[in-house]
């Protein structure tokens, strides 16, 4: 069994101390700081820039997991690199050059994701597969922390796991996990979890962080 990594949303984080937070998830064990990049235009909501990352990125060792939820993608490629970005990862909708976009980021040293709408079908990246470092599923529609789970992802999960095949390719969930969902995304394929409100609501970020894993990793 694959080992399941937790990418908490700073996006339900206290913006008024984002680095003290951030230092927080680092020492409650997160894998990944989930960044959400949002521009009012892809997604009704307006959130984090490039300023923002590079002020957090002292505060964590932690891989930058950066979820652009912007078009158009690439005239910003290069700052959300340069700001401290590990993984960057587009939307297949926001995008007229997939490929393209993925080349750059990976000519900029980084990791390269590719995310998928809940209407999105998993086919659109069957042609792009050999360019991807990861894979986020949403399952819920982009833009709003704390929204329900859509179980029809689960199918779309399933399936992409199928594609990857033995590619070394993360596959992440976004969207409505907590204690009660992450154990479908799990069993589906996923092996990345997303979870903002799930980690924020409670007190004590490393519980609720463990509470995301399987039993056999907490
Ligand atoms: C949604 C964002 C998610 C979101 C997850 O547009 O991409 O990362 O913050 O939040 P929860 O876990 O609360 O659904
Ligand atoms: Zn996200």
């Amino acid at each position: 069994a694959p080992m399941i990594k937790i990418a908490p949303s700073i996006l339900s984080a206290d913006f008024a101390r984002l680095g003290e937070e951030v230092r927080a998830l680092d020492a409650a064990g997160c894998d990944y700081v989930h960044v959400d990049v949002m521009d009012g235009h892809f997604v009704p909501n307006l959130t984090i820039g490039p300023l923002v990352i590079r002020a957090l990125r002292p505060h964590t060792a932690k891989p930058f997991d950066v979820h652009l939820m912007i078009d158009p993608a690439q005239p910003y490629l290069a700052a959300y690199a340069e700001a401290g970005a590990d993984i960057i990862t587009v939307h297949a909708e926001a995008d007229r050059h997939l490929d393209r976009s993925l080349q750059m980021i990976k000519a900029l040293g980084k990791r390269a994701g590719v995310s998928l709408n809940p209407a999105t079908p998993a086919a659109v990246i069957e042609h792009v597969l050999d360019r991807l470092d990861l894979i986020l599923v949403m399952t819920v529609n982009p833009g709003f922390g704390g929204q329900g789970f859509i179980p029809a992802q689960l199918d779309k999960i399933r399936r992409l796991r199928a594609m990857i095949g033995d590619r070394p390719i993360e596959l992440e969930v976004d969207g409505g996990v907590n204690a009660e969902t992450a154990p479908l995304v799990i069993e589906a394929g996923a092996d990345v979890l997303v979870a903002g409100s799930a980690v924020f609501s409670g007190a004590d970020y490393a519980t609720s962080i463990a509470a995301l894993r399987p039993q056999r990793q907490r």
